[in-house]
């Protein structure tokens, strides 16, 4: 009989180190709520729990499919800590195996991506098919109980939804669309499959990746610290939209005299891509779906960020910009305007991101209050906060205020004043 392990070692789930009384004025209404406690992003305990139940623990973006396309094209890819394969088989199935030689451990793939036949460990040269199966390794003949048939690579679940790549390393999530849930009927209407990247950046950026998250769903940091996206899209004229599912989805309007975002506000000659509306045409589409990808659709552009959390003050951010590519093969075509807006923009946000971390550490910071336009923060701390509590309670959607127009938030003042006076 062989010994051998047919799953990988799983560390055990355990309690969250963080209690439902620490988050309870989190899971309040909007008006009413707490910002979350400070230690969700400094504690190393916590970062290590986030990474075991949630990142280990269900379906996590990882990349595009266009980067494994052909039979042999691979692209690595970090998912709590574990260092994934994602390739094309010969029989033009996509797979995710652990990059992990089942002999004496070794990393098996060096380079973050390209094309191999097969895959042989440099270390004492075991070589594993595309589909993960390992061939006789020399002097392994006269083995006892050792079927090679039985030492192939670990596999992992890989699925696809628009072109976009996820891994659930648990085995046990519930199917890649259900765990969408409406993320796929709100996209429906577009082939984001087809789109082709125009170019990337990496980003290496001292915060928590819940910080960059909560950054990405509000925009009431953009009048001062994005000014020339506020231009475009100006920070009070967008919407959240409802949601049923892992994500927060918003959008933003763009103003009439601008096309999209990118410095100059136009779209380089570029029409909507494939599947927009009159009114998809004139907002930009953010959806932070849970947990790492940040999804921001413009009218000719789809603009990814993975982010792969490296420590409670780390965080790996990867950028991506994609187009149609009947645009793409245009002698004119010009991504830059679009990108360099972006790298601007991102490099904005990351140095007020990392500032929260460093302020959140002191002795003096207590949890803070959301503003009235920070409904979609509060959306996402309450994923985070009730997956803490893990009680059983989702909090319930009413508790978010709605993002309240202007003028609403100036009734809503002046009653309370006057509410306040009369006590
Ligand atoms: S560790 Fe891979 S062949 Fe020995
Ligand atoms: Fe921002």
């Amino acid at each position: 009989m062989s010994e051998s392990p047919v799953s990988p070692r799983r560390r055990e789930r355990f309690d969250a180190p963080i209690s439902a009384s620490e988050v309870a004025a989190t899971r309040q209404a909007t008006y009413r709520a707490n910002v979350l406690p400070p230690r969700v992003f400094h504690d190393r305990s916590i970062f290590d729990y986030e990474m075991d139940n949630w990142y280990a623990g269900g379906w996590v973006s990882v990349g595009r499919e266009e980067n494994a396309l052909a039979p042999g094209q691979y692209f690595l890819a970090s998912v709590a800590g574990e260092n994934m394969i994602v390739v094309r088989g010969n029989d033009g199935v996509l797979r995710a195996f652990y990059n992990v030689c089942r002999h004496r451990g070794a990393v098996i793939v060096e380079e973050a991506c390209g094309t191999a036949p097969r895959f042989q460990c440099p270390y004492h040269a075991w070589i594993y098919d595309l589909d993960g199966k390992l061939r006789q390794p020399r002097h392994t003949e006269l083995l006892e109980g050792f079927d090679p048939g039985e030492w192939g690579l670990i596999e992992a679940r890989c699925g696809v939804w628009q072109g976009i790549v996820y891994l659930d390393l648990s085995g046990d999530a519930p199917a890649l669309e259900t765990f969408l849930g409406d993320v796929v009927p709100n996209f429906a209407r577009f082939d984001l499959g087809a789109l082709r990247e125009a170019g990337h950046f990496d980003y290496d950026v001292a915060a928590n990746w819940k910080a960059l998250i909560e950054n990405y769903e509000e925009c009431y940091h953009c009048p001062g610290v994005h000014p020339q996206l506020n231009k475009i899209t100006p920070y009070n004229m967008g919407e959240y939209l409802p949601w049923n599912g892992p994500f927060i989805g918003s959008y933003m309007e763009v103003l009439p005299e601008y096309e999209t975002l990118s410095l100059s506000g136009e779209a380089a000659g570029r029409p909507a891509i494939p599947g927009m509306t009159d009114e998809d045409e004139k907002r930009v589409y953010y959806f932070a779906i849970w947990p790492n990808q940040l999804l921001s659709l413009h009218p000719d552009y789809l603009m990814l960020h993975w982010l792969t959390p490296m420590a409670p003050d780390r965080t790996l951010v990867r950028c991506a910009w994609f187009f149609d590519p009947a645009e793409m093969a245009k002698d004119s075509f010009d991504p830059s305007d679009a990108i360099e807006f972006w790298d601007m923009t991102n490099r904005q946000d990351w140095h007020v991101c990392e500032l929260q971390q460093q302020g959140t550490r002191s002795r003096a910071y207590t949890a803070g209050r959301y503003s009235a336009i920070e409904s979609s923060v509060h959306g996402f701390d309450l994923m985070v906060a009730d997956r803490y509590a893990n009680d059983g309670v989702i909090t319930p959607q009413h508790r978010i205020a709605k993002q309240a127009s202007d003028a609403a938030l100036k009734d809503r003042a002046k009653s309370m004043a006057k509410s306040r006076a009369a006590d």
